[in-house]
């Protein structure tokens, strides 16, 4: 009996022994996995500051109750506190009395929806009331309840002045862009008057040397006749005729005269072109002939180039256009000097301008037997400051300008295939009343 009273009772220690260790062991691997789970946390709560400390949007978490329980550094500093004494405070609490009410109900909101929404409500920042597009996102909880919210947003100030910013450098590019538009004129102002300085010189010398031969011719008459004032005896006087070579003075007098108002003429008609070509600039539209303009544009730019290339016109003696003849004038211009340029260093250049009427349109192509434009720049030729030419002998603005003036008038200006192999550029103008 005692016997059997002693194994029970060994039989039981066993027993507690073995619970113990099993529940010793439990325990250490439970220390274990706690061990784990802190360092994970604490590697997320890391994690999660490094966000709120670097975001530079502003970031608040608050609970059910609206009050914050995590902001970001960002939205600390904008309100001007630390993020301890933010904890537990009421979110409404930093938003302008006016804009409160709005904030929360909005708050409320999303609370029964489960749905973000979007507000704008002014922060009461340290600088004062600030502007702030909210975007408020429920948070839920594992049982996809509704814990709190997190409110994210950014001052519009901020975004404000970045506009701001935008706007004025958007100025600023404007401007010089009107610079150089306005250099372009100048440079084509500049090659207009070397053409006009290079023009007059030609008459006006013209005008100088017959002036000083008919100076020549007056010396030897003043002469003659002193002598024959003077009583000199006839035959006198037919010898001092012959010596002073008088009757073919007196043709040459007529051919100097005839010379001298030519030359006078050609400048009357440089300055007659000159004071087309000036006029209506700005003005109103008026109907005129784009032969004639086409033709004072092409002879300008013509002076001062090569006599060997050769400029021909075909098509409508007079094609009645519509617009600013001023402005036409210089669409031709930079089209005819384009095709100098394309045409510089090649023997036998050639541009023909054509006239005609298409539809409503009164045309003028202008071709020439040049390298032609690469169907890869077909589209970007127009593009404002695009040249293929030296710094100083191109601002890359001619076609985009010209493109601009034809558009201008209800035309166009397009690049359009070539008979002579090289670029043909079309001018379409609105018709005009036919003379
Ligand atoms: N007739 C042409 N032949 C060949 N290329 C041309 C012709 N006309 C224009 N181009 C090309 O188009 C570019 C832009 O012309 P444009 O806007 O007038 O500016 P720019 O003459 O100052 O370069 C030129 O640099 C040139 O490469
Ligand atoms: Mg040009």
């Amino acid at each position: 009996m005692a016997e059997q009273a002693v194994e029970v009772a060994e039989q039981t220690w066993v027993d507690v022994l073995e619970a113990v260790d099993k529940t010793y062991a439990e325990m250490v691997g439970y220390q274990e996995q706690l061990e784990a789970r802190n360092v994970e946390l604490m590697q997320l709560r890391a994690f999660l500051s490094s966000i709120m400390a670097s975001i530079s949007d502003f970031l608040v978490v608050t609970g059910r109750d609206c009050r914050i329980t995590d902001a970001s550094a960002s939205f600390c500093a904008a309100v001007g506190a630390d993020i301890d004494s933010l904890i537990g405070r009421d979110i409404g609490a930093f938003i302008v009395d006016a804009h409160r009410a709005h904030l929360l109900a909005t708050i409320e909101q999303t609370f029964s929806f489960k749905r973000g929404a979007t507000v704008e409500a002014d922060l009461a920042t340290v600088d004062g009331a600030d502007p702030v597009e909210f975007k408020i996102a429920p948070r839920l909880d594992r049982r996809r309840r509704v814990s709190g919210v997190v409110l994210t947003g950014r001052t519009l100030g901020e975004v404000r002045r970045a506009f701001s910013r935008l706007e004025q450098s958007h100025e600023e590019l404007k401007q010089a862009q009107g610079q150089l538009v306005r250099n372009e004129k100048l440079a084509s102002l500049g090659r207009l008057l070397a053409g006009v300085a290079h023009e007059l010189n030609n008459p006006i010398s013209f005008v100088y040397a017959n002036t000083h031969a008919l100076e020549k011719y007056l010396d030897r008459f003043e002469t003659y006749f002193e002598r024959v004032e003077g009583g000199a005896p006839r035959q006198e006087l037919v010898e001092l005729r012959q010596e002073l070579k008088l009757e073919r003075n007196l043709r040459n007098l007529r051919t100097a005269i005839e010379g001298a108002r030519d030359g006078s003429e050609r400048v009357r008609s440089i300055v007659e072109d000159l004071r087309r070509l000036s006029a209506d600039g700005t003005g109103e539209t008026i109907g005129f002939d784009l032969t004639e303009t086409a033709g004072i544009a092409a002879n300008w730019v013509r002076r001062g180039t090569k006599p060997d290339l050769k400029v021909t016109f075909t098509g409508e003696a007079a094609c009645a256009a519509h617009g600013r003849p001023g402005h036409i004038q210089q669409v031709v211009m930079n089209l005819v000097q384009n095709a100098v340029d394309a045409l510089a260093g090649q023997a036998g250049g050639s541009i023909v301008l054509d006239l005609s009427y298409e539809g409503a349109f009164a045309v003028l192509r202008v071709c020439d037997n040049g390298p032609g434009i690469p169907d890869h720049l077909k589209t970007t030729i127009f593009d404002p400051f695009f040249t293929t030419k030296q710094v100083g002998e191109g601002t890359g603005l001619g076609l985009s300008i010209s493109y601009k003036i034809a558009e201008e008038h209800g035309g166009s200006l397009t690049l359009v295939p070539s008979q002579q192999g090289g670029a043909c550029f079309r001018l379409a103008l609105p018709k005009g009343e036919r003379a």
